[in-house]
């Protein structure tokens, strides 16, 4: 038996043909004469139509509950009033799995999907999400892999942090206690002295206290480092990988693009150069256009970043932040040593999405840094051979990637762009 997906029979290249779909009951109405299902599978969804006077096919239709798993003969048909334009007229009914009492119906608390987020992946906006999700993946994948990055895989027990301890998680490993990775970043610094060029795709944990709608405690981390890479290479590698990410986005996702509303035209506007500005014109835009004060020296916060958000089309960076408030890693600016060579991707509605800069390759500056940091040099002792043996000029970012799904899905909250998000209160299912 040959099965058509639904994208398939939505193109009407099988129209007026006997045709055999498999899926599942997404809803569900009938009349005396007629009974209305609609299907989905993983591509799409379409109308089903049994008629009374197919006893068998009408009684089966009209006795399932909601995700009831079906295999479906019948006609192809054209049909204006069907959404999507087409309609199966069902002459065969065969229940493969019976689903009763499916938990999920209309109008439930965003607290109860979250209960059943096995189930609620079934969802059209959680199918859209995860497909955009693995598009934002192969761009990142195939941009790098473009640019001649080679993917590596650092550790996730870790022995230190890189950005501060307040966020670490701690883990029993044997007698010991270690850490479950914040960043790549003391390994990054490594592998470039063997590939000049770095990527990973890997998961980071972050002891988050906060219950921000864009904080979780674990998620997928895209980190980038490279040799010889300047702070403007640098900016420039951030504005072509989010172009790039956008881009494949559009093409590969049209339909789930906008089965959640979106537009795939918006996506494809996102092209360099994104509008740059530096710490203090944001402070300045900050308190002349949305009369906020924020003190020098004090990290953007979200309420912040959105605020910055709001006054550009495309993501901005935001560049050279305090030298007090930046990790030790992070290289100072020769023209002004008061700020760094950094820059914060911030998109509209989210905020920071990329975290970046170049890195300082001076040993006894990192050192100086360490001290002021309260960080013990001993714990990051293999970290410091990167600027014992040959040290070089190098750069490097971070970008949330559940940060980037949920901007590009434009999702109030960081939640609904991960299958199972892990927060302070939630880490069941
Ligand atoms: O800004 P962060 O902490 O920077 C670093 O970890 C650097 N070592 C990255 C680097 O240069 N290789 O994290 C980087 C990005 C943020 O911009 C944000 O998108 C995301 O990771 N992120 C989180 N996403 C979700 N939940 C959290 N709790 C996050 N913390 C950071
Ligand atoms: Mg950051």
């Amino acid at each position: 038996m040959e099965y058509t997906q639904i994208r398939d029979l939505l193109t009407g290249k099988q129209v007026d043909k006997t045709i055999h779909l498999r899926g599942w009951v997404a809803r569900k109405r009938s009349s005396k004469k007629i009974a209305f299902l609609t299907m989905r599978d993983s591509t799409g969804r379409i109308q089903v139509s049994v008629k009374a006077d197919n006893d068998n096919a009408f009684n089966t239709a009209t006795n399932l509950g909601y995700e009831t798993a079906l295999v479906i003969e019948g006609l192809l048909s054209k049909d204006d009033r069907a959404p999507g334009g087409y309609e199966v007229k069902a002459t065969n009914i065969e229940v493969v799995g019976k689903s009763e009492n499916f938990p999920i119906s209309k109008d439930q608390s965003q607290e109860f999907l979250l209960d059943v987020r096995h189930l609620a992946l079934r969802s059209q906006k959680m199918t859209a999400m995860l497909k955009i999700r693995s598009s934002v993946f192969e761009a990142i994948h195939n941009y790098m892999r473009k640019e001649d990055y080679t993917e590596v895989q650092p550790p996730i027990f870790t022995t230190a942090g890189s950005e501060g301890g307040s966020t670490l998680f701690e883990v029993k490993y044997y007698d010991k206690e270690v850490f479950l990775s914040q960043s790549w970043q003391l390994y990054a610094e490594n592998f470039i002295y063997s590939l000049e060029k770095a990527y990973t795709i890997a998961p980071s944990f972050r002891a988050e206290k906060s219950k921000s709608a864009r904080h979780v405690t674990e998620f997928w981390h895209a980190e980038i480092e490279a040799t010889w890479l300047d702070f403007e290479g640098l900016l420039e590698l951030m504005e072509n990988l989010i172009s790039a990410i956008c881009l494949n986005v559009a093409k590969k996702n049209a339909y789930e693009l906008k089965s959640i509303g979106k537009n795939p035209k918006d996506l494809k506007k996102i092209k360099p150069p994104f509008p740059r500005i530096t710490y203090d014109d944001a402070l300045k835009l900050l308190k002349e256009k949305s009369g906020l004060d924020v003190p020098y020296g004090k990290d953007l916060g979200q309420t912040e970043e959105r605020e910055i958000g709001k006054y550009f089309d495309k993501p901005v960076l935001v560049t050279h932040y305090p030298k007090e408030i930046m990790a030790f890693y992070k290289k100072v600016d020769p023209t002004n040593p008061k700020v760094c060579l950094n820059a914060n991707l911030i998109a509209p509605e989210i905020g920071e999405i990329i975290d970046g800069s170049e890195r300082e390759s001076d040993m006894d500056k990192i050192l100086e840094s360490l001290k002021q940091d309260g960080t013990n040099p001993e714990e990051v002792d293999f970290y410091l051979d990167t600027r014992r043996y040959g040290s070089v000029p190098h750069s490097g970012f971070g970008m949330g990637i559940a940060r980037v799904v949920m901007w590009i899905c434009g999702f109030d909250t960081i939640k609904d762009a991960i299958a199972f998000p892990r927060t302070i209160a939630r880490i069941k299912p």
